[in-house]
């Protein structure tokens, strides 16, 4: 036997302008999450921003990706990290100015990099001048319609509207006291209490709205991801919930305020204004429904054009069950002709080097790895969230005194656990912060772990068993092999218990993916020429037989 872990990377890794021109791009686009805040700081006070993404525009695009997802870096008091918006045509002074925004977006174009910006229509924050306007003008004013203020309950109006419960733990209603001093009315926030939703029944608010898409679509981006698209419209007359109310974020029941049928009137409406600029400009939903075929609604044809897949985020490393959730999520985007997602980690959930581990430090990487072997292997579109390129683990000790997500203050058994996905990027270094910031000492808004010194863009380069080399060969061979990338299907092929393996075929030729999820080392039959595979393979002399070990996924063009 002879050991391999063969990456075998094309010579013409480039992108050529043709390829990144080709028409709808996004069917089969890697799309890379940068979280502002913790992607590089240029300006040295602890927390990232748009210079700091502008001069790491090169690094994403040797990495290979073809689009990047912004999170929010509008003007905002930060109440959510950003998604508590006060004004959606200004950019925060802790990120930059409207003009480094443009000139992001230049250079990434320039770079044949797309760009995507987050759009939160659900809520704003407090601090946004409507809602300020709103409680001054009291009871019955037009600009209180555009949220959902309502007389409490009680005899003094002193309980809550419904049984609603805020996401982040707590009821979903405040109550205002008004300008006269006297306790008033409650507003609804499915969210933090910073952040009011608006009611979408109202036209200002729609039309509100048609102008933000506008003024960013005019500036240059070629997207939007849209925060809670699932949230906006909510059951006529609010009604109770009734029984067990707690809400988690990602929740899939069926609830009165999430994936009501009167969100999709919006979308066509918003893909109307996509569609009348030129260059393909996309509208993703994060949208937490209760089965993919439910997310697929929001993709018929006139919708938007990927939502995010969070059934395959939140599937265990099983194999019957990754096998289950791949062919339903197919089934349900071939039917409405959009393009499968597939994502493994964001700024809401546990890194998946750990999630999928179960915290056991020794097959974290090696699993990691070959879930994105499997991730990049599938027909579609791919979500890369920062930091997973360099096998970022979950940073699971934050002292609460460094803690900033607000659902970790509002307790009620919400786990509050996404400071530890958001730890600044190590870039390079021996010392925190890492590079990440201009200084050798400086500050990270959140602290960064010791073990991050080789974790480090700088530490990973060059070497050929690291995770960053690895991501790079895998997008450099997706991005090669015509039977990789964009497409609507697979072929599922026999192999031993707890292993994946299925076929893709183009005109260029066919790729088998296999994935060993379960447990012990499984004999596969040797495919083809060997393309990558995620760690170290075991190949019989007369290349019949290969042995993939647990938690190893491999590709062979054949
Ligand atoms: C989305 C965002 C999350 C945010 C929430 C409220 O789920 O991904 O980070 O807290 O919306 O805007």
């Amino acid at each position: 036997m002879t050991s391999q872990t063969s990456a075998v990377v094309p010579q013409s890794a480039d992108r050529s302008a043709a390829a990144t021109q080709r028409e709808e791009w996004w069917r089969g686009a890697v799309i890379y999450q940068v979280y502002p805040r913790s992607f590089a700081d240029s300006d040295g006070d602890g927390i990232g921003d748009l210079p700091g993404i502008r001069e790491r525009l090169p690094y994403l695009r040797r990495l290979g990706v073809d689009a990047v997802w912004l999170s929010p870096f509008y003007a905002s008091p930060q109440a959510d990290a950003g998604y508590d918006v006060a004004d959606y045509r200004r950019v925060d002074p802790v990120f930059g100015t409207l003009d480094d925004a443009r000139e992001l977006l230049d250079e990434a174009h320039g770079l044949g990099l797309r760009v995507i910006v987050d759009l939160v229509p659900n809520h704003c924050s407090d601090q946004h001048e409507w809602f300020q306007q709103a409680l001054r003008e009291g009871p019955g004013s037009p600009m209180r319609e555009r949220f959902h203020f309502r007389p409490g309950q009680g005899d003094d109006g002193e309980l809550p509207p419904n049984d609603w419960q805020s996401v982040f733990g707590g009821s979903a209603w405040d109550r205002v006291t008004e300008p006269d001093g006297t306790p008033g009315e409650w507003y609804l926030h499915l969210f933090a209490p910073q952040q009011p939703d608006f009611d979408w029944q109202h036209e200002t608010v729609r039309e509100e709205f048609r102008s933000v898409l506008r003024f960013w679509l005019d500036l240059g981006v070629d997207g939007f991801r849209i925060d809670v698209a699932h949230g906006m419209v909510k059951a006529p007359g609010l009604p109770d919930v009734g029984g067990r109310t707690e809400v988690q974020l990602l929740d899939n029941r069926e609830l009165p305020f999430f994936d009501q049928d009167g969100v999709h009137e919006i979308y066509h409406d918003w893909r109307a204004i996509l569609d009348s600029y030129p260059g393909e400009r996309i509208g993703v939903a994060e949208a937490w429904t209760s089965t993919v075929a439910r997310s697929a609604r929001y993709l018929r044809p006139g919708e938007l054009h990927q939502a995010f897949n969070f059934s395959y985020l939140t599937t265990d490393w099983d194999a019957d069950a990754l096998r289950t959730v791949i062919t339903d999520s197919l089934e349900a985007m071939a039917a409405v002709g959009a393009p499968a997602t597939w994502v493994l980690s964001n700024h809401d959930v546990v890194r998946h080097s750990t999630r999928l581990s179960g915290g056991d430090a020794a097959v974290a990487v090696p699993r990691a790895r070959a879930a994105t072997l499997l991730m990049l292997g599938l027909p579609g579109s791919v979500y890369v969230y920062q930091g997973e390129e360099l096998g970022l683990p979950e940073v699971t000790e934050l002292p609460a005194g460094v803690r900033q997500d607000p659902a970790f203050f509002r307790g009620d058994g919400q786990s509050g656990l996404r400071d530890g996905c958001r730890v600044p990027l190590p870039w390079s270094g021996e010392r925190a912060p890492y590079g990440f910031g201009p200084a050798g000492d400086g500050p990270s808004w959140l602290p960064q772990p010791e073990s991050w010194a080789k974790l480090s863009v700088a530490a990973q380069t060059g070497d050929p068993d690291s995770t960053l080399e690895f991501y790079r060969s895998a997008l450099a061979v997706r991005r090669a092999e015509p039977a990789l990338g964009a497409g609507e299907s697979v072929t599922w092929l026999d192999a031993p218990a707890g292993v994946l393996a299925f076929r893709r075929d183009a005109d260029g030729g066919s790729v088998v993916c296999a994935v060993n999820v379960g447990g012990t080392p499984a004999v596969l039959p040797s495919y083809g020429r060997l393309l990558l595979a995620s760690g170290p393979l075991a190949v019989d002399p007369d290349e019949a037989e290969v042995t993939l070990p647990a938690d190893t996924g491999a590709w062979w063009a054949v």
